[in-house]
């Protein structure tokens, strides 16, 4: 199973196009490297931990783990002993989580990466940035508003810096979007229609994992859609105000398997014998899940492959959402998780026409031995659909005209072709050359603006009725700070 989300594409689309990656001026000779800690080893810890020691290893080091469960630090541990040319495990020093403190006074931590479970980041960026410590964090800021205001409180007080790894705007697709709409290609937008599908096999990994509590990830409209949030905030360079959402668990869970009668099932994966059940995810096939989860079991009886029909759900597969924003705009946007492929359709109306983005991940699921869970993170899904092919397709039309398609230049790495060029953009950052016309890099403001549209999704499916951004009292207005302007953008 392909879980490395660095994964090179195929040869002969790695060549990224002109100004898709940006240029870095190399590292004064003899500066000190900033030294990293990682928070949560769990999967995504893999794309930060080869980083710094590949790439980026003239630029930064990485000095301490914190994380509960031992066996995944044992992980990453014999992974950077490895990649330092060792026989053995780096042996760094490891903490538990209410030593984070003392972690970053002790190693002197210059930067904490939090990727460790979504309802954990806005208690460990508050106490980091209190500690001393700079924060780089994966999506979702936090799940909910009041760690949102923990968060501005945290950043106001102590001024630190806070950077949001939002890898989408990376994927060269959703960068010529937001290019395209900056150039005014579509006029003035007055709306965006946005639909995101997840597959049974990638959806359905949700419904196995901590995601699939709401006090653990905020559901998907935070844990997944901050993504699709913040690609709308950047694109539009604008802020939400009024949102309205409904939704409901409709396919997975206990009580939709009884009511289309699949009669009883493994509480787990592992071991359950289901072969050919495409539902049940047993860890022994796969050593990395073997290791960094199966193994890891009994020092905190984390079950990665619960059946995602087994009791206990509590968010959402089917979700949809209403978003007014400041500038007149109106989002109209859907969240499936059971599709049969898997990717997004955006169009953009403008006072002069419409753009449309098509994004095939993967095109069907069968039994061809692809196990791979989530399609964008290995750089794309299996070819082969004639009818539904991996790929995207960027259409702009003006009013009055022939629809023109829209070149998109390669990008590369996993997740559309953007991680890559983030991590360039997270540890080279100081030693960018120029600035980017894209305006890509994302700080906590973003995350917030990203959690603030999910935090009030939620609170309109309970309550029913459409709720206001200001409402949720964030901590900080949403329009303040530096926002891109994305006026250079042409050429
Ligand atoms: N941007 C992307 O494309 C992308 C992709 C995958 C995951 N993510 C994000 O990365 C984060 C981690 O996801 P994952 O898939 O690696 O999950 P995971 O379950 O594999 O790992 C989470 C880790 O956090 C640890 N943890 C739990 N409580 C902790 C605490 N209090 N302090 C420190 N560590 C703690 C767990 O022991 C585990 O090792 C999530 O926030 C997720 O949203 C982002």
């Amino acid at each position: 199973m392909d879980q490395n989300p660095t994964a090179p594409l195929p040869a002969a689309s790695t060549a990224p196009g002109p100004g898709v990656v940006p240029e870095f001026a190399p590292p004064p000779a003899g500066r000190p490297r900033r030294r990293y800690a990682v928070a949560g080893t769990g999967h995504r810890a893999g794309m930060y931990v080869a980083a710094v020691t590949g790439e980026h290893a003239d630029v930064a080091e990485l000095v301490a783990w914190l994380d509960p469960n031992p066996v995944r630090i044992d992980h990453y541990d014999a992974q950077v002993g490895h990649a330092l040319g060792a026989n053995a495990p780096a042996r760094l020093p490891r903490y538990a989580p209410d030593s984070l403190e003392r972690m970053i006074g002790e190693q002197s931590v210059d930067t904490v990466i939090v990727t460790s479970v979504d309802r954990t980041h806005a208690e460990l960026i508050d106490r980091a940035l209190r500690a001393g410590a700079d924060v780089v964090v994966e999506k979702p800021l936090a799940t909910d508003a009041a760690g949102c205001r923990r968060i501005t409180r945290a950043v106001a007080e102590t001024g630190r810096d806070v950077v949001m790894t939002f890898n989408y705007r990376y994927a060269p697709r959703n960068s010529t979007l937001r290019r395209v709409i900056a150039d005014g290609a579509v006029g003035e937008v007055t709306g965006i229609h946005f639909e995101w599908v997840l597959d049974t096999r990638h959806g359905a990994d949700y419904f196995r994992r901590w995601h699939r509590e709401k006090a653990n990830s905020g559901g998907l409209l935070v844990h997944k859609a901050s993504h699709h949030f913040d690609l709308v905030n950047w694109w539009l360079n604008d802020v939400p105000t009024r949102v309205y959402a409904s939704g409901g668990l409709r396919f997975y869970g206990d009580a939709n398997a009884a009511a289309r009668g699949m009669g009883p099932r493994p509480a787990r994966g592992t071991g359950a014998g289901a072969g050919g059940d495409p539902f049940c995810l047993d860890l022994r096939d796969d050593p990395r899940l073997d290791a960094l989860y199966l193994q890891a079991e009994r020092h905190d009886g984390y079950r990665r492959d619960q059946d995602p029909f087994a009791p206990g759900i509590t968010i959402e597969d089917n979700m949809s959402v209403l978003v007014d924003y400041a500038g007149g705009a109106t989002l109209t946007y859907s969240l499936n998780a059971h599709s049969p492929w898997e990717g997004y359709q955006v169009s953009v109306n403008g006072t002069h026409g419409r753009a449309e983005l098509l994004v095939v991940e993967r095109g069907h699921l069968d039994d061809d031995g692809d196990p791979g869970l989530d399609p964008s993170a290995a750089g794309g899904g299996p070819g082969g659909d004639p009818v539904r092919p991996a790929g995207h397709r960027l259409v702009v039309q003006r009013h009055w005209r022939r629809a023109e398609e829209v070149a998109v230049p390669d990008g590369i790495g996993g997740h559309g072709g953007g991680d890559a060029i983030l991590l360039k953009d997270v540890f080279r950052r100081d030693l960018r050359v120029g600035t980017d016309p894209l305006g890509r890099a994302a700080g906590y403001l973003d995350g917030i603006r990203a959690v603030a549209v999910g935090a009030a999704a939620n609170e309109s499916m309970l309550s029913g009725q459409p709720v206001l951004i200001d409402d949720l009292r964030l901590g900080v207005p949403l329009a303040g700070g530096v926002r891109p302007e994305p006026g250079d953008m042409k050429g």
